[in-house]
């Protein structure tokens, strides 16, 4: 167990399992054309299985195929799991970069202390990642904007019924070559303001990168098609009147000062990679950012005074999408810029430039 627990080095003993009949260059090639975000997958995947009795055991890098899961297992019925999104680039020099991975391995861990489930040693996610794109390298898309967007998760696999946290879980890793998010993604999305569902409350989930919480959005996420916007926006369970998150994004405002805005990650937000990433790029440029409490009326009534220049969303999927609106029940808030404002502009620039290796990586988040 301890050894299983604590390898020196946990790639070295990645079992590998090439896949028999690879898609072809032809197929492969004509995929990352234009990719679809997450609806295409490369050959393999990574699968580790865990035992509450034998910890870890068995990594291995085996053709991508169906999970071999008892219906009974926990996961199909209480809904125990934990996943992570994290993407790879193809830089100019052939060398294929994974941001800030080291943030995606520690976040699985908490939130799999949240579901009770067992934490993936930090080295084993990385060996993980490393194993997957190695054997599919040629799946790393090289188009503008395109990446290959990797799912690690975490899944209670015990068969068993009772209400308990599993003994037995698997850890998997697959990987998509990946697009744009949003279609609208350069004009920007609107959000719904959703009254009627919450997300997440005080000693809830919404920290945690649990299924169940986009499962719980879906409906929410309906409603907002119906008013013809791309996401919601959800407020605190509470009062309904402090800004929380997208869903699958966290939200920023932008003062008329360049002052950027975004709620504070205090428990029912999901602490983004690209959240932090932004606030510690904009930092460093000069912008002052304030994480605090952000109330709809003020949304309101700075958009409606001007102060308020740009409204945008981040998150691994979507990397910088401006937010051109806000719609509710009874008002459309209108964001000034329409698009790319300046400030989420040049964000977005240095993020992407940094992901795709044409700005240095001053801060140290390439592997
Ligand atoms: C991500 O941005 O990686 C997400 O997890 C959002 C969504 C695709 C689930």
């Amino acid at each position: 167990h301890a050894t299983s627990e604590h390898p020196t080095d946990w790639s070295a003993l990645v079992r590998t399992e090439p896949h028999p009949s690879p898609a072809s260059d032809e197929k492969r090639t004509q995929a990352l054309r234009a990719p679809a975000f997450g609806t295409c997958f490369t050959d393999h995947m990574v699968l580790v299985d865990w035992t509450r009795d034998a910890g870890w055991t068995d990594p291995r890098l085996v053709p991508l195929g169906p999970l071999p899961l008892h219906p009974a297992a926990a996961v199909l019925h209480y809904g125990q799991e934990v996943f992570e999104g994290l993407k790879v680039y193809r830089h100019p020099d052939g060398r294929l970069v994974a941001f800030r991975p080291d943030r995606n391995a520690v976040r699985l861990r908490r939130s799999a202390r949240r579901l009770a489930l067992p934490e993936v040693p930090e080295g084993l996610f990385h060996a993980a990642v490393d194993a997957l794109v190695a054997a599919d390298h040629a799946w790393v898309p090289s188009g503008p904007g395109d990446s290959l967007y990797l799912r690690p998760f975490v899944v209670a696999s015990e068969a068993f019924l009772g209400v308990r946290a599993a003994d037995a879980a698997l850890f998997g890793v697959i990987a998509s070559p990946a697009g744009a998010y949003f279609h609208a993604g350069v004009d920007g999305i609107s959000l719904w303001l959703s009254t009627t569902y919450s997300r997440a409350g005080r000693g809830g989930t919404g920290a945690a990168k649990c299924g169940g919480n986009y499962a719980a959005s879906l409906v929410a996420q309906q409603e907002a098609a119906e008013h013809g916007c791309a996401q919601v926006l959800f407020t605190d369970a509470e009062t309904g009147r402090w800004v929380e998150e997208a869903g699958s994004m966290n939200l920023f405002a932008v003062l008329a000062d360049g002052t950027l805005v975004t709620p504070p990650t205090t428990g029912t937000i999901l602490e983004g990679v690209t959240r932090d990433s932004v606030l510690r790029l904009a930092a460093d440029l000069g912008y002052a950012t304030q994480e605090r409490p952000f109330g709809v009326d003020e949304w309101t009534r700075l958009a409606a005074s001007g102060e308020l220049t740009e409204v945008f969303a981040t998150g691994t999927a979507a990397v910088i999408t401006p937010v051109v609106r806000l719609v509710s029940a009874d008002a459309v808030v209108e964001t000034p810029t329409v698009g790319f404002g300046p400030v989420a502009r040049r964000l977005h620039a240095e993020l992407t430039g940094m992901q795709f290796g044409t700005v240095p990586d001053r801060f140290g988040w390439l592997r």
